[in-house]
């Protein structure tokens, strides 16, 4: 996978040296289950068969390991992760932020420490493309889980199926739809990871999936409360920053995640473990 330099932001080292510096001085750096919003939703799917009805889909998005998220953090956060109730694990994007040798090894043994269920997914976002997807990916085949980034997988119960796909980041010009959509079985619900909310503008005019699960705006990190809406939008979140949408057919739903961008805060706005709770519409 060759990565892209597209929008890739400068002076990686100096971010990261502040954000070291910022992350030392914090307070309080442990986990703690009441400071995150896990936000757990019924989607309802479209000849979904009985087989799926209450299969739950956990998300994790934009960890941003080494920014603000320490790896004690993150190896906290799974341990709490591995005591909740679900099917699958799904992981929207952007693990690292801006320098990823000195947390490769601690994110590899979170990933690792997942407990097992019916299937570990990831698709990759922008910051791992500037970081390098190789080593991303390569963490991923260590720890069982599964790169869907321009992929698809068949899951299966008895004699129900769903497609689960997943397409690259669009920020870095690396997404392929065709080349999801040739993969997937025809007839069956479908459920797309991308990192990018946006994407839903594209992805819901195939109309061939159900759902869009992304992260990518950490909700803005600012939500308005009462209208729940998100003033501060970046590139590709501008539409769909943070919650659940309508887009044609398709549903999508934008995850607040987990770490921050460059400044650490977060107003009305938890960092957020999400559970969707499939059901049949019909
Ligand atoms: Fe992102």
């Amino acid at each position: 996978m060759k990565d892209n330099d597209i929008d890739k932001p400068k002076g990686m080292w100096l971010r990261q040296s502040i954000q070291d510096a910022m992350t030392l001085a914090l307070p309080e750096k442990k986990f703690n289950e009441n400071k995150i919003d896990l936000v757990e939703i019924d989607i309802m799917i479209n000849n979904l068969g009985k087989n799926f009805e209450d299969f739950k889909i956990l998300n994790l998005t934009d960890i941003h390991l080494g920014q603000w998220i320490t790896p004690e953090y993150l190896d906290e956060l799974i341990d709490y992760v591995n005591t909740l109730d679900f099917d699958i694990i799904t992981l929207t994007g952007d693990y690292f932020s801006y320098v990823i040798d000195d947390y490769k090894l601690a994110f590899k043994k979170s990933m690792q420490k997942l407990r097992d269920c019916d299937g570990k997914f990831a698709v990759l976002g922008n910051h791992d493309h500037w970081m390098g997807s190789k080593i991303v990916t390569d963490i991923f085949k260590q720890s069982g889980i599964i790169n869907l980034s321009n992929d698809s997988r068949v899951l299966s119960r008895g004699e129900d199926k769903i497609n689960l796909a997943g397409v690259d980041s669009c920020t870095v010009c690396a997404d392929n739809l065709d080349k999801v959509i040739a993969k997937l079985e025809k007839d069956i619900p479908s459920i797309l990871l991308a990192h990018e909310p946006d994407f839903a503008e594209e992805s819901s005019q195939t109309n061939l999936f159900d759902l869009q699960i992304s992260g990518h705006s950490h909700g803005g990190q600012l939500i308005i409360p009462k209208v729940d809406t998100a003033p501060l939008r970046g590139p590709n979140s501008y539409k769909y920053p943070v919650g659940i949408y309508k887009v044609g057919d398709m549903i999508q739903y934008t995850s607040k995640g987990l770490g921050t961008n460059s400044f650490r805060i977060r107003i009305n706005c938890k960092p957020e473990i999400t559970i969707i709770n499939l059901k049949n519409k019909n």
